[in-house]
């Protein structure tokens, strides 16, 4: 069989495959069973959480051969063809690629022709914001006299970028991103299925990496097993020299030495990471990350709002202790800044360095006279 990467072959097919949108599958059932609806949908968030997903099956639901369904049978001519995106009732726009005049008066044109095979005729327009403005003005011509059986789904992940007179004739969802738990128990499942070895501590470091996109972790899974030996485990280091980050056990340790005010230590510790290929830009992603976390965990430790094993939060709850509020908020602040200038100087170690000296500086007990 052809080899098919794990994002496209785990896409879902069902409304009750789709993770995390709970809210949006149950409405959009709910008005294929009242018959409710409606002309356009606009579907906005970040990507990988299932937008096109569910406009492929919304379209399945609409058109499958045994009428409107919320379980498409999967097996008519109509549904097989929209699972291999080559039915002719629905047609799918790259809104990036695709972004004039001519292309929208195409659609224009086309929209007149009833459906060949399903019930409705429909268009997926993806990035719907990057049209241009006569683009926009001739779709919404279309969008003020909806002809018949015709349904558009707009996808977006900038929605503030749609003009609002095509947003006040759409009714949105706002999908949102997926938590780490939830795509860490996606991967889990993929993983078994797939028959491949990989450690709990690893899918972790995967799902938090891939901020909330459902694709971006299934992409990194699969990346990672042409890199890894064949039949040997994958484990969280494996992921972190794959994807260059830093092991949350190097930022747990700088902040260490920030607290000791252990400024030589601090500065040796960030050379040693830029000599293993490390960069400046991820050195100072994870440490935001890390101060975000000890901000968290000290105003509101029993929360779930830490990507981080139990025992990493009873580590980050112990760490907090050592800074108080404003100091965090000042460590904070200061590598928001850091990060600014660093992108302004091409990612320059010099503001990282400087920076990680003054927090140990701050932190530490030097004498008054070296102060
Ligand atoms: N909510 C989700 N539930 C299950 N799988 C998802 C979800 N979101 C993304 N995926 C995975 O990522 C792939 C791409 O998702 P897609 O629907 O194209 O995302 P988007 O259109 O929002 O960028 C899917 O084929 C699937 O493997
Ligand atoms: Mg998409
Ligand atoms: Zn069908």
């Amino acid at each position: 069989m052809k080899y098919q990467v794990f994002a496209l072959k785990w896409r879902p097919q069902t409304f009750d495959q789709i993770i995390g949108q709970e809210h949006i599958a149950t409405v959009l059932k709910n008005s294929i069973l009242r018959n409710r609806v409606a002309h356009a949908y606009l579907f906005a968030g970040p990507r990988g959480v299932g937008k096109t997903s569910t406009a492929r099956i919304l379209a399945k639901s609409l058109n499958c051969e045994r009428g409107s369904t919320v379980e498409p049978c999967q097996r008519c001519t109509s549904c097989q063809e929209i699972t291999q995106s080559r039915s002719f009732d629905v047609i799918e726009i790259d809104g990036a690629s695709n972004r004039g005049i001519d292309e929208i008066r195409t659609l224009r044109e086309g929209v007149k022709f009833s459906p060949i095979l399903g019930h409705f005729k429909i268009y997926i327009i993806d990035e719907v914001h990057m049209l241009t403005t006569e683009a926009f003005n001739a779709l919404l011509k279309t969008l003020e006299e909806p002809p018949p059986n015709v349904l558009f789904i707009f996808a977006t992940t900038q929605a503030d970028k749609v003009p609002a007179t095509i947003l006040s004739r759409c009714q949105r969802f706002d999908f949102a991103r997926i938590a780490t738990e939830q795509i860490v128990r996606q991967l889990r499942k993929i993983a078994s299925q797939e028959k491949i070895d990989v450690n709990d501590e690893a899918l972790f470091t995967i799902a938090r990496q891939s901020t909330g996109s459902l694709r971006d972790a299934e992409s990194i899974l699969d990346q990672l097993i042409s890199f890894t030996k064949a039949n040997s485990q994958i484990k969280r280091g494996d992921i972190v020299s794959f994807l260059g980050c830093l092991e949350e056990e190097t930022v747990f340790e700088i902040t260490d030495k920030i607290i000791k005010g252990d400024v030589k230590a601090v500065l040796e510790m960030t050379d040693l990471l830029l000599k293993r290929g490390k960069n400046t830009k991820t050195i100072l992603e994870s440490l935001i990350e890390h101060f975000r976390n000890l901000i968290v965990a000290k105003v509101a430790a029993g929360s779930s709002l830490i990507d981080l094993s139990k025992e990493q939060i009873i580590r980050l709850v112990a760490q907090s202790k050592f800074f108080r509020i404003e100091d965090l908020f000042g460590a904070f602040n200061l590598l928001v800044d850091t990060q600014e200038l660093s992108k302004r100087l091409n990612n320059s170690i010099i503001p990282l360095e400087i920076s990680l000296l003054r927090l140990a500086i701050k932190n530490g007990n030097l004498p008054k006279a070296d102060r």
